[in-house]
């Protein structure tokens, strides 16, 4: 057992001041006087923010088949640093994670680091060829418990396997997790089609590639009466169709991550791949659209869609690079610029959007996600909104260097992670203590 913890004088929420204690994984007090056990290691949190543990559910770990570029334990590290207690790890590993074999060996091996949880999401079809359901039973009924499946780097475009996959997760409460992109619409497409894509001469993936799907599978899950979540929503007409299900009763969430929030298609005038992402970077209208969304509701959550690659598929011309940027350890700094330093949040909502509704989605709320309170598992993420910081590839503890941020300052971080009470990350500002802390 770790040794105990005295969190003093934290913003909880970023609202009251109060102060908290954990013992054996547990807190056991909150208030704005705790009596500190014996031997407990001390933070000194006046200034800092106190959040429940942050999920993510969206997260590439590369693991079995790509560990040049990131392993579950360089992803968990990633992870622990940048404020996350959970990550849901994608599918498309190789060999896919479309059987329990794969998902347990994926668990198994997150729970042995123990940094994180990390929860697999299982593939719909095999292989992610978009021909056969996959063994979602076998994988829902497994060690793992897999909740949510998702074929996430291609869209699950068949709507009669789209429509057998909803049927199948209702049976245990699951859900079908859609990367919306109509892949006929997209053949070939490098960015955002628009003005810039014209001057650019690259080919591009229009909004309505995204928006027809995302059209498609709210009138699907309506239909099956099931759940449905549609994931790194990026056009303003994603978020008006999202808007428009959830008005009418069916059962759709949605997410968007920083990089959509933050940064746009001018990025690629630079032709650096480290901005090639897929769904593509949009205009400046989208991003209003989408921070405007997180802050009413209409999009649940803020998931990373971290994505590491290997410095050859980064390190290349534009048209042969891989899509995605690592997002893991500069989550909490883009969403406090963007959307809590602007205004347009609270931390409190922050809590809603990075830990509480994420959980629920993932239906693991029964351990992440929970209220700071006593009883609760210590699962508990401090963030120092003061902490200004330039991002540097070379400073990240992911395995891949592909961050789009390096030498952009971001104004905050995470400085301490707390996994069921133990230290998972303790930033170098903190003295740690050298003994009994296990970091
Ligand atoms: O940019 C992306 N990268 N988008 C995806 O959907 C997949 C991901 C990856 O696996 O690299």
């Amino acid at each position: 057992m770790s040794r105990p913890i005295v969190i003093l004088n934290a913003s909880l929420y970023g609202d009251t001041t109060a102060s908290i204690v954990v013992e054996d994984g547990v807190i056991t007090q909150v208030g704005e006087t705790v009596d500190a056990p014996e031997g407990a290691w001390e933070i000194d949190a006046s200034g800092l923010v106190a959040l429940p543990g942050l999920v993510d559910l969206h997260t590439h770990l590369r693991e079995p088949g790509r560990e040049d570029a990131e392993t579950i334990e360089t992803g968990s590290r990633a992870a622990a640093v940048g404020g996350w207690t959970a990550v849901h790890a994608m599918a498309n590993t190789n060999p896919v994670s479309d059987t329990a074999g794969v998902v347990e060996q994926v668990y198994s091996r997150g729970q042995e680091i123990g940094l994180v949880d990390v929860f697999p999401v299982g593939a719909v079809t095999v292989g992610l060829k978009g021909e056969h359901l996959s063994e979602m039973g076998a994988m829902a009924n497994s060690r793992a418990r897999v909740r949510l499946f998702s074929d996430d780097g291609v869209c699950v475009y068949d709507p009669v396997i789209m429509r057998r996959a909803l049927e199948y997760v209702k049976t245990f409460d699951g859900a079908v997790v859609q990367h919306a992109q109509d892949l006929r619409l997209t053949e070939g497409s490098q960015m955002h089609e628009g003005e810039v894509s014209a001057e650019l001469g690259l080919a591009g993936w229009p909004a309505v590639a995204e928006e027809s799907i995302v059209a498609r599978d709210a009138l699907l899950a309506e239909h099956v009466g099931s759940r449905v979540h549609v994931q790194h929503l990026s056009t303003r007409g994603s978020v008006e169709i999202v808007r428009w299900a959830k008005d009418r009763g069916i059962a759709v969430t949605a997410e968007a991550t920083p990089h959509h929030l933050l940064l746009t298609h001018e990025s690629a005038r630079t032709y650096d791949p480290l901005f090639k992402v897929n769904p593509p970077l949009r205009t400046e209208d989208d991003v209003e659209a989408l921070r405007a969304a997180v802050a009413d509701g209409t999009i649940d959550i803020i998931a990373t869609d971290h994505a590491p690659h290997a410095s050859e598929d980064k390190d290349c011309e534009w048209a042969a690079a891989s899509f995605g940027m690592l997002g893991l350890e500069t989550a909490v700094g883009v969403v406090q610029k963007v959307l809590v330093d602007s205004g347009l949040m609270t931390w409190r909502d922050v809590a809603r959007v990075m830990s509480e509704n994420p959980a629920r989605i993932g239906k693991v709320d029964h351990l992440h996600g929970r209220p700071l309170a006593v009883g609760e598992p210590a699962n508990i993420t401090l963030v120092d909104p003061k902490a200004a910081w330039t991002v540097s590839a070379d400073a990240l503890s992911s395995r891949a260097r592909n961050t789009p941020y390096g030498g952009i300052e971001l104004p905050g971080r995470a400085v301490v992670t707390l996994l069921r009470g133990a230290p998972t990350h303790i930033d170098a500002s903190l003295n740690p203590p050298t003994e009994g802390v296990p970091a």
